[in-house]
């Protein structure tokens, strides 16, 4: 029998703590105009010193699981995308799956920065495809504040912290009506290591390190590679990107967002942007951005939706699924 990986359960979460853009002025030499100009980013969430990345997993993934009307005994795969662990090992996916009560199944972490919503996604959906998991719980997860430079104005103001996750079910595919994940495409490109990375490691340098990029050589590569990942997904599924309802983008700046849409044809009244209050959440900002929509009313049962990414490695990628 061939299953759909069909999303029952969507949630997201967000700490106390709003950092403005006039709160970092104070801090490094940055302006709100230059900031919001450049960006689109008005504020972020940053998260308490004593909440970690499988706390805010865990906020996000107890409002999925309640709406999906599911319990810890229900979910046998746990999928965190994060590039901020608690700790080095085990998987955060681990001590998520402990502080949910969770006690059967699978649980590991998937590492490919801003992408990696897009990578645990589709990874997810080949594990309910086969038939060999059931039900998962797919989530983002972010404290990025905690491998910022704070005195690097060209990064610090561009991150914040949060976590979305979903529930997806293996639906037999003949009683799925259409819905579910229909197509992915992930890439990577790890010759381009220097214009993003984090300069420390258990193996380099034993330290936790900081974020270093060279934003405008990042900038340049966007548009066009999260363009043909978005192209290749929507060609496996037959249709024109121009032809989806709703897009729900990386929230990395609202420049690449616009010069996406533009490029495929995308009509604005049917893109999710959710970077001025959130920032860049990297591995969460996807699913915050769907959750957020999905509060607005603004994605409804039977949406043709497509998701993208792009970050560190590079890595870049592109979802489509019907709600
Ligand atoms: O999610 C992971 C993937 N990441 C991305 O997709 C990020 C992609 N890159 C970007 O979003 C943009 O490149 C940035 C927002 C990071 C930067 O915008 P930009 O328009 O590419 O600016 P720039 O780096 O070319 O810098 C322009 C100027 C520089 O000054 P000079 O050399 O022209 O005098 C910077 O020093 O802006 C200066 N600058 C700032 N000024 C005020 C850089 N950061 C700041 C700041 N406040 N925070």
């Amino acid at each position: 029998m061939s299953f759909k990986a069909v999303v029952k359960g969507v949630g997201s979460y967000l700490p106390e703590k709003v950092v403005t853009n006039a709160d970092l002025s104070e801090r490094v030499d940055t302006s709100d105009e230059w900031i919001r100009e450049r960006t689109g980013i008005t504020q972020r969430f940053i998260a308490s010193e004593n909440e970690l990345t499988s706390d805010l997993a865990v906020g996000a993934a107890r409002r999925a699981m309640e709406q999906a009307g599911l319990g810890p005994d229900d979910i046998d795969l746990v999928i965190v995308a994060t590039a901020t662990p608690d700790l080095t090992f085990p998987a955060t996916a681990a001590i998520v799956q402990a502080k949910l009560g969770i006690r059967q199944g699978a649980a590991f972490d998937i590492h490919a920065v801003c992408t990696g919503f897009v990578y645990a996604l589709s990874t997810a959906e080949k594990f309910l495809a086969s038939g060999q998991h059931k039900q998962a719980l797919v989530i983002g997860a972010e404290t990025f504040s905690r491998i910022l430079d704070w005195e690097d104005r060209t990064t610090c103001v561009l991150f914040g912290d949060g976590a979305g996750a979903f529930v997806l079910s293996a639906e037999p595919a003949d009683q799925a009506d259409g819905k579910g994940i229909i197509s992915s495409c992930l890439r990577c490109d790890g010759s381009m290591v220097d214009l993003l990375h984090v300069d420390g490691g258990v193996s380099s340098t034993q330290t936790a390190g900081h974020l270093r990029m060279q934003g405008n050589k990042v900038f340049r590569e966007a548009v066009n590679r999260i363009s043909s990942a978005m192209m290749e997904a929507a060609d496996a599924a037959g249709i024109a990107p121009a032809e989806i309802d709703i897009f729900v983008p990386h929230q990395a700046n609202q420049r690449i967002i616009d010069g996406v849409v533009k490029k495929l044809g995308i009509s604005k009244d049917r893109v999710i942007s959710t970077i001025a209050q959130h920032g860049n959440t990297s591995a969460a900002s996807i699913p915050l951005a769907f959750d957020t929509a999905l509060q607005e009313g603004r994605i409804k049962s039977g949406d043709l939706v497509m998701l993208e990414g792009m970050g560190g490695g590079l890595t870049w990628g592109a979802a489509l699924l019907r709600y």
